[in-house]
């Protein structure tokens, strides 16, 4: 087991993630009860406030020009069940509907057993790009002939790692066609692949492409260009799956069946057509980057690896898919999760800090897990409304808060005023304006 392994193993877990009724409880009294029952200290509880957010001062050291810092709400996924442990999942997003889809499809998941879920170890590709080699394939085997040399160089760059049970594993020499035809020089690209333990892995990856790039020019005697690590992760896969009766699908007056029947034609149309696997990729990814965001990740690392990994038939295809099985709604996702459970923003982040003290999970596979299983449960909440009533329904009703804020109400008036908007089906600013108009008696202000 790694050294971060070791601090972060066996967390004391959250007794339940299943919390009815949390949406109606005022922010105050939902952290007085997730205090409780995660016995947070005091200080933690008044930082899910904002009242202890990133303070000036490491925000002004995290990167360049700073003027100030941004926050966004966050949310608290529920229900969410994974190889038979509870996860409340801390997510930070502007979009309405996104932590109540999850939290109800993760509902549906439960019932029917939870997610099963497993991770890849943490092997991540740096590519060291060589030019001016002479012949591919001398030059292939001179790097393969060396593999024990490079390792040895790559890992004297970072022997923390290699102690913790990580660092370069192994070497890979790829000859790829020049794009601009048969003239040019095809492409020699060496692979290290590295073990990152509980670390994302980017500096440790790049540290040791650069460091190895003065022996591959000895060994090739070409010229080294690019020294980076590449953000399509394959080696570090996380997958997740779910199986639901069909007849515990039923709702809103429809049967099970109709409504199996729509989440597989949606998953048929993305596997046809890359115009909707994007849409349902993003309805993937509605899940995850707000997980990422929270708890301190490289969120658009994540995106790049996930999109890429979507494409690598040739065609752009969705990350998930469903399909019915002996009376059972089937569903399973299969993606890249490069996470980070150390470095990063995670030490000097005080809100990355709680977000992780609420989700609790030992490892980064543990970690990678979990977010394959949101995703998926995202992305059920979303085909599930698609194949049915149509998302619209749902969304206007929690689109019609954030109008009846742009138009000017607070407190009570906010749930007053967007519950007669999504009934007139007119969910406009000005609508809200109006009625706020007729409810303050005053029509003519
Ligand atoms: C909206 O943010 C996400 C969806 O478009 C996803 C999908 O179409 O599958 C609803």
């Amino acid at each position: 087991m790694s050294h971060a392994a070791k601090n972060l193993s066996a967390p004391q877990r959250a007794p339940t993630s299943r919390l009815p009724d949390f949406r109606k409880l005022s922010v105050e009294e939902r952290v007085e009860l997730l205090g409780q029952m995660l016995e947070l200290s005091e200080g933690e509880r008044l930082r899910f406030q904002g009242a202890e957010g990133l303070p000036m001062e490491v925000a002004s050291r995290l990167i360049e020009n700073v003027v100030g810092t941004f926050s966004l709400p966050m949310g608290l996924g529920l229900n969410l069940l994974v190889n038979g442990r509870e996860y409340l999942v801390p997510m930070a997003v502007e979009e309405p509907s996104v932590v109540a889809a999850s939290s109800f499809a993760a509902k549906l998941v439960r019932e029917a057993g939870g997610f099963t879920a497993e991770a890849d170890p943490s092997l991540m590709i740096g590519q060291v790009q060589v030019t001016e080699y002479g012949d591919p394939e001398w030059a292939t085997a001179a790097l393969l002939a060396a593999r024990e040399e490079i390792l040895a160089r790559a890992n004297s760059l970072h022997p923390a790692m290699v102690q913790r049970g990580g660092g370069a594993r192994d070497l890979e020499v790829r000859v790829l066609p020049a794009p601009e035809g048969p003239d040019g020089e095809p492409l020699l690209i060496l692979h290290l692949l590295i073990d990152c333990q509980e670390a994302m892995g980017a500096n440790l990856i790049n540290t040791m492409a650069e460091g190895v790039a003065p022996l591959v020019e000895e060994l090739t005697g070409g010229r080294v260009f690019l020294r980076i690590l590449s953000n399509l992760a394959d080696r570090r896969l996380a997958r997740a799956s779910c199986r639901i009766p069909v007849s515990q699908l039923a709702f809103n007056g429809r049967t099970g069946e109709a409504i199996a029947e729509g989440i597989v034609q949606a998953s048929r149309f993305a596997q046809a057509d890359p115009y909707r696997a994007a849409t349902h990729n993003k309805g993937i990814m509605n899940g995850i980057d707000p997980v990422a965001i929270a708890t301190g990740q490289d969120w658009r690392a994540i995106e790049a690896g996930a999109h890429a990994f979507a494409c690598r038939s040739g065609q752009y295809r969705p990350l998930s898919t469903w399909t019915l099985e002996d009376e059972q709604l089937v569903g399973r996702i299969e993606l890249p999760l490069a996470l980070g459970l150390v470095g990063g923003p995670i030490k000097v982040h005080p809100g990355v800090r709680l977000a992780l003290e609420v989700l609790r999970v030992g490892s980064v596979q543990e970690f990678a897990q979990v977010l394959a299983s949101v995703g998926l449960a995202q992305n059920l909440a979303a085909l599930r409304a698609l194949g049915s009533d149509g998302i619209q329904k749902g969304h206007l009703a929690m689109h019609a808060r954030s109008v009846a804020m742009a138009a000017g109400a607070r407190g009570a008036q906010v749930d007053e005023v967007a519950g007669l908007l999504a009934r007139t089906g007119s969910v406009k600013v000005e609508q809200a304006r109006e009625l706020m108009r007729l409810l303050s008696g005053n029509p003519q202000e």
